[in-house]
C-alpha cells in the first residue's frame, strides 16, 4: 500500500519541493502577533472556513455508516466474523479491543482498502459495494493511519493541500504547483489548509516539512488532512498512540470539538481509560468477533470485556 493510492493523492515525486507557497509566512506571522480579543474573533471565522456548509442541522441520531454481517477471511484466518454495529450521525464511537481483535481491519474495510469476504458496509443506507479508495473517500469517510502516513517530503500545508484534493476532481494542488490558472480555488484551498492547521493546533509550523515536524504535530497533521476531504465520517485508528498522558488529554479534548463541530467519529483507541472519557458509546472486538457494546459505563463493567483486557497493559501497542 502506498500513500499515493491512500490519499488519492498525486505521487510526492511529482512536487517540486521548492515550490513556493503563497501566503503563509504572512498568515502565521500575523497570527502570532494577535491580542487574546482579535484571535477569538479570528478563531470564529477559522471556524467558518473550515466548515463552511457543514450540515449541522441534520438529526444527531440518525445512522450513518452500517456493518452488517461483514466477515473478512485472509487465508485461514478469520479477521473479521460477522460483525454487526452502526454509528450514529454526530456521536463519538469508540472501537477497542486487545492487540489483533481485528479494529484496523474493520477500517480497511469501512475504507475500500479490503472487500469484505461476506456482509456490507452502508454509508447513508447505500451499500459501499465494490467502490473504490478514492471514490469511498470522495463519498465521504476518512481515515488517518495507526502508523504515521505523511508526504515527507511535503510541507505540513502542502499535505493539507493534498488532503483537499483527494476531495476535488480539479487537482488543486496541480494548479498549486503548475502556476496562474486556478488561482481562485488555490487561494481557497490554501485559506482552508491553513485554518485547519490551526483547527488542530499545528499553525505554527505550517511551513515546514513533515518529516521535520515534532511527532505529536505529525499525528494532528495527519488529522487536518484527514478533514481536508470534508468527510462525514472520521476514522481515526490510535491517534494517540505513543502519546504522554498530557497529549493524550489533549489530543481527547481535540476529538470532542471536531465531534462539537458535526463530524462523527470512530475512534480506535487500545488506552481503555482514554475511550471511557471521550466516546458515547462504544464497540468491543475480541478475536475478530464482536463482544459488546454499549456506553462506556456498561463496557467498563463488562465481564466479557473485563476478561478481554486482563493482563493486556493499558499502554501495549496494539
Ligand atoms: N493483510 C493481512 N494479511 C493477513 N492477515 C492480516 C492482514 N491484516 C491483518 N491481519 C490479521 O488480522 C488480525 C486483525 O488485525 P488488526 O485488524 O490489525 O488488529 P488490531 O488493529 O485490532 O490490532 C490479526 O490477526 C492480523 O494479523
Ligand atoms: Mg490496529
Amino acid at each position: 500500500m502506498s500513500d499515493v493510492t491512500d490519499t488519492g493523492a498525486k505521487p510526492g515525486g511529482e512536487v517540486d519541493d521548492d515550490a513556493e507557497v503563497p501566503a503563509v509566512g504572512g498568515i502565521v506571522a500575523e497570527l502570532r502577533h494577535m491580542s487574546a480579543e482579535e484571535r477569538a474573533r479570528h478563531e470564529a471565522e477559522v471556524a467558518e472556513v473550515v466548515a463552511p456548509d457543514r450540515e449541522i442541522e441534520v438529526g444527531v441520531g440518525d445512522t450513518l455508516l452500517a456493518m452488517r454481517d461483514v466477515t473478512l477471511r485472509f487465508g485461514g484466518l478469520v479477521a473479521l466474523d460477522s460483525v454487526s454495529f452502526e454509528i450514529k450521525r454526530g456521536e463519538i464511537l469508540g472501537l477497542i479491543g486487545p492487540n489483533g481483535a481485528g479494529k484496523t481491519t474493520c477500517f480497511n474495510v469501512i475504507t475500500g482498502v479490503y472487500r469484505p469476504t461476506a456482509g456490507q458496509v452502508l454509508l447513508e443506507g447505500h451499500p459501499l459495494g465494490r467502490r473504490k479508495r478514492y471514490a469511498i473517500t470522495q463519498l465521504g469517510i476518512a481515515r488517518t493511519f495507526q502508523n504515521i502516513r505523511l508526504f515527507n517530503e511535503m510541507t505540513a500545508l502542502e499535505n493539507v493541500v493534498v488532503g483537499a484534493d483527494a476531495r476535488h476532481r480539479t487537482s488543486v494542488l496541480g494548479a498549486l504547483v503548475r502556476g496562474p490558472r486556478h488561482h481562485r480555488e488555490e487561494r481557497q484551498a490554501v485559506e482552508r489548509a491553513m485554518a485547519l492547521l490551526e483547527f488542530v493546533g499545528i499553525a505554527d509550523r505550517a511551513a515546514d516539512k513533515a518529516k521535520n515536524l515534532p511527532y505529536g504535530y505529525q499525528r494532528r497533521l495527519e488529522i487536518a488532512r484527514a478533514l481536508a476531504t470534508e468527510p462525514k465520517l472520521l476514522c481515526l485508528d490510535e491517534p494517540a498512540a505513543g502519546f504522554n498522558p498530557a497529549e493524550k488529554e489533549g489530543l481527547m479534548e481535540l476529538i470532542r470539538t471536531i465531534r462539537d463541530d458535526g463530524y462523527t467519529v470512530l475512534l480506535i483507541e487500545h488506552d481503555m481509560r482514554l475511550v471511557m472519557g471521550v466516546t458515547d458509546r462504544i464497540v468491543v472486538l475480541e478475536f475478530g468477533k464482536k463482544i459488546a457494546a454499549g456506553l462506556p459505563a456498561e463496557i467498563r463493567e463488562n465481564p466479557a470485556v473485563i476478561a478481554a483486557y486482563l493482563g493486556v497493559p493499558d499502554d501495549g501497542v496494539a
